[in-house]
């Protein structure tokens, strides 16, 4: 029989690399906690209209990387549905705020989620079809504040201390931003008009960006049309004054609270929803796919998908590259975080008879918060040691001596230290260990 095997660009995330991802997600609900942000869980698939709606028709992740398929209908009389995997999270939390009528309380609502997306693109390292973001959006009516540029700089500097709290070293922020909705159109028709006469001498996809989608094109890495692209206009150029001011005042908070950034006026982003801030924190460690995360303002979002006026800023990390950022550097979070795999101690029962006991002894030991695992009272002594070793820091022997005196013989495999401790002081023992 063939083997069946995980789909391509999927995997099985296992332990002790389960324990990373453990602890990044703790380290973000802590953080995230502390800035009142509340988690919402949203279904895994949506209408497909959603995204289109939201995200963009146009855009790489719409037009070529959903999966969507069609839902029989219940009833002859019923049409069937096209449904999508989501392939990111804001969309959801949108209609969600929408569907609930959050903005009626007429406060600010700050939402975290953490959970998988779905795209269709060619897997590489970094790069998934299943992969995690983990993410926060804060939306609600103007009168909320949600506008404020404030707003921005407040989920800048959050996410500036989680990175921190992790021991993530060597990200770099890159800020940008897009304008209003009207300055948008006033920008794409000028840089469609610049390409005209450029865009025959560029790469194959510019080629084509150009007339499909002109923002993408400042996304282009080939290094032969770099010149061309850092000569077209420049986007800062088209914003009004509202949006120049609220871009200030998002430098000048960053600025007054040391969170050090860069302005990228390339940056505008692959989804279609962004309106005024937007960014993305890199890594250089994580060579072609270099986006530790990503996100942005979406003022005009609410009211694209049907619901009253409620702007918002969000972001999503790719907890994948943030998992492998943190297995390239030697951390504080890789050590808190035990990926070592070894368990505080391996009880052996020494004989059958010794089995229930030893039972009792580990359930004694795992009550008091110690990470335990339980041999086989069959085995050979010899084999019980070598077992041990390979997944725990300590071997507990239970036999009719250790029985009879109510001590346990205990050998720490690091030190080699051999000692017999009483029944009732074990855990304090192994804890120190
Ligand atoms: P995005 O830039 O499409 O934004 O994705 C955010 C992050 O998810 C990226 O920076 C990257 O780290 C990770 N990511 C994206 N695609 C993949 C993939 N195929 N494999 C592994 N990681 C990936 C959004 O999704 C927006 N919803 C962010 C947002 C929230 N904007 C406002 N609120």
């Amino acid at each position: 029989m063939s083997q069946i095997k995980a789909v391509r660009g999927t995997r099985d995330l296992l332990p002790p690399e389960t324990e990373l991802w453990n602890h990044v997600e703790a380290t973000a609900r802590s953080v995230f906690a502390r800035y009142a942000f509340g988690e919402i869980r949203t279904p895994i698939f949506e209408d497909t209209q959603l995204f289109s709606r939201s995200v963009g028709e146009e855009t790489d992740i719409v037009s070529k990387e959903m999966y969507t398929w069609e839902d029989r209908a219940r009833a002859q009389s019923e049409k069937a549905q096209m449904l999508t995997l989501r392939p990111e999270n804001t969309a959801g939390v949108v209609r969600a705020y929408i569907e609930h009528k959050l903005g009626d309380s007429g406060l600010l609502q700050k939402f975290y989620y953490i959970g998988p997306q779905f795209r269709r693109e060619r897997p590489q390292k970094g790069r998934y079809r299943q992969f995690f973001q983990i993410g926060a959006e804060v939306i609600g009516p103007p009168s909320a504040g949600s506008e404020s540029p404030l707003r921005d700089a407040e989920v800048l500097e959050m996410l500036a201390t989680f990175l921190d709290e992790l021991g993530v070293t060597g990200w770099a922020l890159e800020l940008n931003s897009v304008g209003s909705a009207q300055d948008r159109p006033r920008y794409v028709q000028a840089l469609r008009e610049a390409l005209t006469d450029v865009a025959p001498t560029m790469c194959v996809d510019c080629q084509r960006r150009a007339v499909t989608n002109p923002l993408r094109v400042l996304d282009c890495k080939v290094p032969e049309d770099q010149e061309k692209i850092n000569a077209l206009p420049k986007i800062a150029d088209f914003l009004d004054d509202a949006s120049r001011a609220h871009f200030a005042t998002v430098c000048a908070a960053l600025d007054a609270c040391g969170v050090p950034y860069t302005v990228n006026p390339r940056l505008v982003r692959g989804l279609d929803y962004y309106t005024r801030t937007t960014f993305e924190f890199v890594h250089s460690g994580l060579g072609a796919q270099n986006a530790l995360l990503g996100g942005g303002r979406y003022d005009g979002l609410s009211e694209a998908i049907g619901g009253p006026k409620a702007p918002g800023i969000g972001f999503a990390i790719g907890a994948d590259r943030l998992v492998l950022t943190l297995q390239a550097q030697v951390t504080n979070a890789a050590g808190e975080a035990n990926t070592s795999g070894l368990i505080d101690a391996y009880i052996a029962p020494v004989g059958e008879a010794q089995q229930a006991e030893s039972l009792l002894l580990a359930r004694e030991l795992r009550r008091a918060g110690l990470h335990v695992d339980l041999g086989d009272g069959g085995f050979r002594l010899k084999k019980s040691f070598e077992l041990g070793n390979k997944i725990a820091r300590s071997i507990v022997l239970f036999g009719e001596e250790e029985a009879r005196s109510g001590m346990a013989t205990v050998k720490n495999f690091q030190t080699g230290e051999q000692a017999k401790v009483a029944r009732s002081e074990l855990a304090e023992f192994l804890r120190k260990k």
